[in-house]
């Protein structure tokens, strides 16, 4: 059946994806984003959709969503406009509570008054912190070392609380170490694969933190569009926080060979001192989502990091 989703933060990295495997899908998508760290390019092809209307407009002004709201009948939301690099959120925490906090709320209450049951939501392994033991697992007790963390834990607990108190369908995904095409690789910050790549595609030599041992359950950006899509499709889904994870560690020295591979004449590797803050190991546990939606990751890391490594060359 063909319904609308109101997709958030569509222009970006993970939302651009998701909005192409909604499509493909045959549904219909209303795409919206501020482009403050998204990109119009990302929708090139989505925008070619008859199916597909794009909306330049922050997710956070409650306004704008209203008219959206009174414009289509939405099916779902998924909602992953947000203030997504964690030193930002140390910057300026109360623009972190705006975007990742504030901005979750008026949306979801949105969602009650124009009865749209489903609002996926995306969330971060940052919300179990340091201290949880490993593999995580969403029973674990959270424990944000971030503002970022501490606002996406904050409206999970919202978004649960509306569920029992009125019905909402809110499901929120903790996404692990997302990689593939369109991650930015501007920042510091970003995402070491998307930084990696970046490099060794214009020959530069890359910069390890640490001794390269470090590993992280990185997944695959197609991986996490079909999570989220599946989570806004499915009718038997059930409430709650679930990974969204290989359930593979990976370390970076591992990550290092494949490139070694895909770029022979790429300068040798600088070993720089580890980050303040940095965590050793990430790993997820994928169960818990794989029981709800039958959904598994199914990219293997290597085959997804040659997709990435062999793009846009
Ligand atoms: C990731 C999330 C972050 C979240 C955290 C929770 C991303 C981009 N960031 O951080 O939002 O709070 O998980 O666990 O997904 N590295 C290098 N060289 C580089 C860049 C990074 O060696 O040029 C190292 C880092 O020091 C780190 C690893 O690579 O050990 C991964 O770094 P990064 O991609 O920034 O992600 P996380 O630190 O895992």
């Amino acid at each position: 059946m063909m319904s609308t989703y109101l997709v958030t933060g569509a222009a970006g990295f993970i939302g651009s994806h998701s909005v192409e495997w909604l499509l493909g899908q045959g549904q219909r998508v209303v795409g919206v984003d501020n482009l403050r760290t998204g990109h119009l390019e990302n929708l090139a092809d989505a925008r070619s959709s008859p199916r597909f209307e794009w909306v330049l407009a922050d997710a956070g002004d409650e306004a704008a969503m209203r008219v959206l709201f009174e414009q289509h009948r939405f099916a779902g939301v998924l909602h992953l406009a947000a203030l997504v690099s964690v030193p930002e959120s140390f910057r300026d925490p109360a623009l972190n509570s705006r975007l990742n906090l504030v901005a979750v709320d008026n949306l979801a209450r949105l969602c009650l008054e124009f009865d749209c049951k489903r609002f996926v939501f995306a969330s971060s392994a940052a919300v179990y912190g340091t201290a949880a033991a490993l593999p995580n697992r969403e029973s674990a007790s959270p424990q944000p070392q971030s503002p970022y963390a501490a606002a996406k834990l904050a409206a999970e607990v919202m978004l649960l609380g509306y569920a029992a108190s009125y019905g909402l369908e809110a499901v929120c995904l903790r996404y692990f170490n997302v990689y593939g095409p369109r991650q930015d690789p501007t920042s510091p910050y970003s995402g070491v694969l998307s930084i990696f790549t970046d490099r060794c595609q214009r020959g530069l030599p890359v910069t390890v933190y640490g001794d390269g041992e470090q590993t992280r359950d990185f997944v695959s950006v197609r991986d996490v569009a079909r999570a989220n899509g599946k989570s806004l499709l499915d009718t038997g889904v059930v409430v709650g926080r679930y990974n969204v994870c290989t359930g593979r560690a990976v370390s970076l020295n591992q990550v290092l060979a494949i490139y070694r591979e895909l770029f022979p004449g790429v300068p040798p590797t600088t070993y720089a001192e580890a980050r303040i803050g940095d965590i050793r190991h990430s790993l997820g546990d994928p169960q818990l989502l794989q029981d709800m939606l039958r959904f598994e990751a199914v990219i293997l890391f290597a085959q997804g990091l040659r997709e990435l490594a062999l793009a846009n060359r």
